[in-house]
Formats: C-alpha cells, sequence, structure tokens
C-alpha cells in the first residue's frame, strides 16, 4: 500500500496537465490586421529591429521572412550595417521616435536591459507584437508594468522573451519528469549558473592622464543612457564583440543585473518551465564566497560562519544565493525555490555527482529523489528512505509535450495566428519578477515578505524603495 497515495497525486498531476494543455486548444483568436491566420503567405510581420548588432543577429533569420520597416540604433555605424541588409527601411537613432511609425506591428528589442521595459511597453501600448530580448526588466516593478500592459492586451498581441533555451526539448522532458512524480512529490527547486564577472564600479570618464574619454561622432551615448542616471563616457562599455558587449555593461545597477538578469533568465527558466510557478510571498539573499563552505550550503568545521561578502553599492554581485517561497497550486503543495550563481552552489544529493560540473543547471528534490539537469541533459537519482518508490515510465512519443521549433519562429507564427507562446510577458514576467525581489532581499540584507498581487514588500521600506527606480527627466516607462 505505500505507494497508493503516490499514485493518487501522479493521476492528478497528468489530469491536470491534460486539462491544461486542453484549455488553449481549438481557440484561434486573430490579431488585428491579419485576416487569414499563419498559413497565408501574404500576412508578413512589419518588423522594427530596435538594436541592430550584436545579439540582434540571432533575429535577422527570423526577420528576412518577414517585412523589415524600421531599424533603430544608437550607433549609426550599426545602423549602417542593418541598413545595406534592409535598404527599404527607415532608420532611426531614438526608438522612441521609431515607434511612432505607423506601419510597423511587430518589434524585436535587442537593445541594453535598462531600455527592455521601456520599449516593450511603449510597443505594446501601440498594439505591436513584442519580442524582447532577455531579461525584460530590471526592476520589480518594471517587470509587473509590462506584464500588466501584456495581460490587458493578450488578446491582441503575442509577445516573447528572448530565453530561446526554452526550445530545447529537454526542458519539456524535466517538465514530464516533474510532472508525472519521477522524484513524488516535489519538495524544493534549484538553479544555478558559474559566471563570474568582476567589476569595480561605474568606469572612469577620464584617462589616466585625466582628460575626458569623447564618444566616437557615430555613438548617440546621451541616447545609450537613456532612462538611467547619466555617467561619463568611456569606451569598456562597448568594448566587447558582438553579442558578448552585453558583458560590458551589465553588471552595473543603472544598466543591467549581472547575472541574475543575464544567464540567470535562462536558467532559471529550466526551473520555472516545471514548476507552473505564481509570484513568491517572501524573498531572501545572501552573499558567501565562493570557495567558502558555505558556498555550497555547509558550515566551517570549527562552527565559524564565514563573513558575507558585502553589498557592493554600484555593481550587482558575482556570488549570490537568493531563494523563495512559491505558493502551492493545483498539483503541489508549497516548496521552496533557490537561486545560485557565481560559486555559491546548492549541495548534492550525493557526493558522487559534482553538480559544479554542470555549469549551468537546475535540480529538484522530491520525497523519492532528486532530478538534477543541464539545458540539455537530465537524470533523475533515488534519494531518501522512499527512494526504491521511483517506478518512472518515461512519456510515450505521442504523449509528449510537444516540441516548440523554432523559438523565434513560435513568435512570428503566434504574431499571425493563436498569439499563443511559450515565454510570453506573463510567464517571463514572473520568473524575472521573482529573479529581482531576490537581488532586492539580498541588497537590503534581510528576509522580505511580498503580496504579488500587490506587488509590494510589507516588512522593509528599504526593500520597497528598491523595487523602483526613478528616470532621468525625459523617459517615461508608459509613453
Ligand atoms: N538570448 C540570449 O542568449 C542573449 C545573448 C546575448 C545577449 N542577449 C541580450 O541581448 C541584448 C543586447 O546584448 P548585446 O551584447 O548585443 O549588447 P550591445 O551593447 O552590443 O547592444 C546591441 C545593439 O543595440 C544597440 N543599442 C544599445 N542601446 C540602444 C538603444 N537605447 N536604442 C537603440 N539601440 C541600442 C547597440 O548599439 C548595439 O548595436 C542584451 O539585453 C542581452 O541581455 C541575449
Amino acid at each position: 500500500m505505500p505507494n497508493k497515495p503516490k499514485k493518487t497525486t501522479t493521476i492528478r498531476r497528468r489530469d491536470f496537465l491534460k486539462s491544461a494543455a486542453g484549455t488553449g486548444a481549438g481557440l484561434l483568436i486573430l490579431p488585428s490586421g491579419f485576416l487569414l491566420g499563419a498559413g497565408a503567405p501574404s500576412n508578413k510581420l512589419n518588423i522594427a529591429m530596435i538594436g541592430t548588432w550584436g545579439r540582434a543577429g540571432a533575429h535577422f533569420g527570423i526577420a528576412k521572412g518577414e517585412n523589415v520597416v524600421a531599424l533603430c540604433d544608437i550607433d549609426e555605424n550599426h545602423l549602417a550595417g542593418a541598413a545595406k541588409r534592409w535598404p527599404k527601411a527607415k532608420t532611426y537613432v531614438d526608438w522612441r521616435k521609431c515607434l511612432d511609425q505607423k506601419d510597423i506591428n511587430a518589434v524585436i528589442c535587442c537593445t541594453t536591459d535598462h531600455t527592455h521595459a521601456f520599449i516593450a511597453n511603449w510597443a505594446i501600448n501601440r498594439g505591436m507584437h513584442v519580442y524582447c530580448e532577455k531579461p525584460l526588466g530590471n526592476t520589480v516593478e518594471e517587470a509587473r508594468v509590462v506584464r500588466a500592459n501584456y495581460l490587458k492586451n493578450k488578446t491582441k498581441i503575442a509577445t516573447q522573451v528572448g530565453t530561446q533555451r526554452h526550445a530545447i526539448p529537454n526542458f519539456n522532458r524535466v517538465r514530464e519528469l516533474v510532472l508525472d512524480g519521477a522524484i513524488g512529490e516535489l519538495k524544493a527547486a534549484y538553479a544555478w549558473g558559474n559566471r563570474q564577472l568582476r567589476r569595480k564600479g561605474y568606469l572612469p570618464g577620464k584617462d589616466k592622464d585625466g582628460r575626458y574619454f569623447k564618444p566616437p561622432k557615430h555613438l548617440n551615448y546621451d541616447l545609450w543612457i537613456g532612462p538611467a542616471p547619466f555617467h561619463p563616457y568611456n569606451p569598456g562599455y562597448f568594448s566587447g564583440g558582438p553579442g558578448m558587449n552585453c558583458l560590458s555593461w551589465n553588471m552595473f545597477w543603472d544598466f543591467g543585473t549581472g547575472q541574475v538578469g543575464d544567464m540567470g533568465s535562462h536558467t532559471m527558466d529550466l526551473a520555472w518551465n516545471a514548476l507552473d510557478a505564481d509570484l513568491p510571498t517572501c524573498a531572501e539573499g545572501v552573499a558567501y564566497p565562493a570557495n567558502s563552505p558555505e558556498a555550497s550550503g555547509g558550515r566551517s568545521k570549527d562552527g565559524k560562519v564565514t563573513k558575507p561578502i558585502p553589498a557592493h553599492p554600484e555593481v550587482s554581485p558575482v556570488e549570490l544565493h537568493t531563494s523563495w517561497d512559491i505558493p502551492a497550486n493545483k498539483w503541489r503543495a508549497k516548496i521552496r525555490l533557490h537561486w545560485y550563481q557565481g560559486g555559491m552552489m546548492p549541495r548534492s544529493p550525493k557526493a558522487e555527482v559534482n553538480l559544479r560540473k554542470i555549469g549551468h543547471g537546475a535540480m529538484f528534490k522530491g520525497t523519492n529523489g532528486f532530478i538534477v539537469a543541464g539545458f540539455g541533459s537530465r537524470m533523475v537519482i533515488p534519494y531518501g528512505k522512499e527512494a526504491d518508490k521511483i517506478d518512472y515510465n518515461p512519456r510515450p512519443k505521442d504523449k509528449q509535450i510537444p516540441d516548440i521549433g523554432s523559438f523565434q519562429g513560435q513568435w512570428v507564427k503566434a504574431a499571425k495566428g493563436d498569439l499563443k507562446t511559450s515565454c510570453d510577458f506573463d510567464y517571463g514576467g514572473k520568473l524575472i519578477e521573482t529573479m529581482l525581489l531576490g537581488l532586492v532581499a539580498y541588497r537590503v540584507g534581510k528576509k522580505i515578505d511580498y503580496d504579488g498581487k500587490t506587488g509590494k514588500v510589507a516588512n522593509s521600506p528599504e526593500a520597497t524603495a528598491l523595487l523602483s527606480k526613478k528616470y532621468r527627466d525625459g523617459w517615461k516607462l508608459d509613453g
């Protein structure tokens, strides 16, 4: 009889999945401007590419099949390069002007993180479909504003956060393992990333001889700063190669959120996809040196606690452990969710399994065992008193969650059809809001209680102050 409760709950999970899959089936709401749905050859999107170099290159393929009618970049050299590819497109250096072009109905946003929520929100206000590179926002407020605006408009537009690894079939194999009860009842989930980028503070505005660095003529530096507080130009913010330049600015609070918004967007997605999670009820955050016992959830042998790394006022943390209580849903009880980065790691369930060998991974703890996963790999580890209850049968092919195929293609197809994408601004918005709330808890150095409905922190005015940002004069999140 000991297996009985597990079987019942497994069936409950399966039923839930079936009915959840069924909910969307058969619905085909066509967005305005599209008369015949996805299959009609005449239905091409009119795309504005905002940010035309670097990461934008990953979207050229999908854009080529549509009409690119507008290009926008603060770097006029980058803009000229893109204009060679799309000579008929109108060109802009200011995205606010670009979004006023009347024939645009879809936007691909590949700019700096501190402009994502602005561009996404303004585009939604103009009825445009949006593909926005990760992270969707840099503050809890930004994530909430964009998500709320999307929810108001979701019967008209398709959105996708640029977490393209979501299309790796392993993401859904992991989800199936969790939902089908491979490790029994889910108790906790973990995600981690090992990237370490250390910065000392904003880059100096002057060279070693005390002369101000001057932005080159082709760079509209004031527009690059955009809504952020002004920091003087330093060529170091532009010194990375294509698709890697984000690493030159994303560690500084006014421009990014470090590895939380960077690899955290991708790696937490591997866990989040299997949780059907809502916003957390609390958040905590600490940072210990990567080589300390605390970095792997332990304590030093002499009982001394390593000193936490103090928060640098200008730079997001390298080492970090944040965690949240995620409320119960229809198929599972409340769970604890954890994010580790920069060398801090969850404790491995077995000494033989070296989690550090998975640079960016996720782990799920259940009553019978653990699932450990990388972006493209997974393993189930029986564990504890109930370990022998593991009797998982993988789903037959025809019962598996269907593959996404091209991730950008899914967005284009959705924009022309049923508007459904895997990482819409509701799913992706909640994920990044949760991650950003963890950063707030780390910055104030205490557990914060959170109400996901109102977006309010109950027990910390300092945390409340960090949920949002003041923007430079002339820049509005909602415009
Ligand atoms: N999904 C992924 O795997 C992935 C990979 C790399 C980067 N990214 C994301 O893509 C974005 C861009 O990263 P990157 O390394 O290409 O950065 P980048 O600094 O090279 O900027 C990309 C382009 O946007 C332009 N730009 C910057 N601010 C602009 C603005 N306000 N208006 C118009 N154009 C602007 C730049 O001049 C450049 O041409 C980042 O948000 C990053 O997080 C995602």
